[in-house]
């Protein structure tokens, strides 16, 4: 078993979604969403159940949707409901899965295992996003890799300072054997995991620079994941003792969601505290972390996983383990442990 079933994913953007069917491939499952009549949002298996006709091909009328290729039409329960070709015969077997849904932090999620267990308090917490005190930039990437490696990547900012030296972090020009290392702390809270870092005194990066005018300040960053693959950055610097700089606040999120067990939609927002009516500095901070993780991250992680023999299991890899991989390597554990309680419990349904 590869995924928690029993979790939230994030589908998209809300903005993203509406009357117009969209597919996506979550969980290696294909499904359409679209927007119903009273505006919310619908999730059901993505191919017709006769010739496997992608649904998002379709056209919706009121809450149903009908097939783009023979045209049976589905109910927002999944049912279809008419069949233009059998004088109102319906296939018993014409239903389609539907997914519980939920509109959160500006984007749609969809719970993909057992609909009875949906249980909202396990949305990952309301952050800037939602806030008219920041403004913010989403983004929606896909990354050809398995999740469990961004999860890696994500709660261990340590690459920060070598892998993003003119995006995210403030070492260019710096030789790579003097990197200077920050303070990191490991906290859980529960089923989240944090990767703190520190540094008392610090230049701003590119990313922060344009906010941020004294020469030096002091760099809060704080990584929290919460299972099955959401997490969430807070980034701030604050003026040392006699600064002039206002203290700048630069959260984001960083919602995985697998699309197969190589391919990841990534959904990204990073949101700022200063500047917020600018459009230019939105795009600054767009053009910033789209390159950090399309032209830095990605083909890392991208080289590490074609070394890695397609294999994404560090452990059973012999992975050499640091310091400051501690919360990946408990995020890692929690999910495993998470997903053989899961099945577990779907074999025991299966005996019984
Ligand atoms: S494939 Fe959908 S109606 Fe035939
Ligand atoms: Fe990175």
């Amino acid at each position: 078993v590869k995924y928690l079933r029993n979790s939230w994913y994030c589908a998209g953007w809300s903005h993203e979604i509406d009357e117009r069917p969209k597919g996506i491939r979550m969980l290696d499952e294909y499904l359409v969403i679209y927007r119903g009549k009273d505006h919310q949002a619908i999730a059901m298996t993505g191919r017709c159940t006769h010739r496997f006709a992608p649904l998002d091909q379709g056209v919706v009328i009121d809450d149903d949707i009908i097939c783009p290729y023979h045209g049976l039409r589905y109910g927002a329960d999944g049912v279809c409901k008419h069949n233009p070709h059998g004088d109102g015969f319906i296939p018993p077997r014409a239903k389609l899965n539907t997914y519980v849904v939920a509109e959160h932090n500006t984007a749609l999620w969809v719970w993909m295992g057992d609909a009875e267990a949906a249980d909202r308090t396990l949305l990952p917490p309301e952050t800037a996003l939602v806030s008219a005190e920041y403004s913010s930039v989403r983004m929606a990437l896909k990354l050809p890799v398995n999740y469990q490696l961004i999860i890696d990547n994500l709660l261990d900012l340590t690459h920060a300072p070598y892998l993003h030296s003119s995006t995210l972090a403030n070492t260019e020009g710096m030789s790579i054997a003097d990197i200077p290392q920050p303070g990191f702390e490991f906290k859980a809270e529960g089923d989240t995991l944090k990767s703190h870092y520190h540094f008392d005194v610090m230049p701003p990066s590119p990313l922060l620079a344009p906010y941020f005018t004294d020469p030096v300040g002091e760099f809060n960053a704080e990584m929290a994941w919460q299972p099955a693959s959401t997490l969430s950055l807070d980034v701030r610097m604050d003026p040392l003792a006699g600064g002039q700089s206002e203290f700048i606040d630069m959260p984001s999120v960083h919602y995985l969601t697998p699309e197969t067990a190589d391919s990841t939609h990534y959904f990204t927002a990073i949101s700022r505290n200063r500047d917020i009516h600018s459009t230019d500095a939105d795009e600054h901070m767009r053009m910033l972390a789209s390159k950090a993780f399309l032209e830095e991250d990605e083909p890392m992680i991208s080289r590490c996983q074609e070394l890695m023999g397609g294999n994404p299991d560090i452990f059973e890899m012999g992975a050499v383990m640091l310091r400051t991989d501690v919360a990946g390597v408990q995020a890692r554990r929690l999910l495993k442990k998470k997903i053989e309680a899961e099945s577990g419990t779907q074999e025991l349904q299966d005996a019984g």
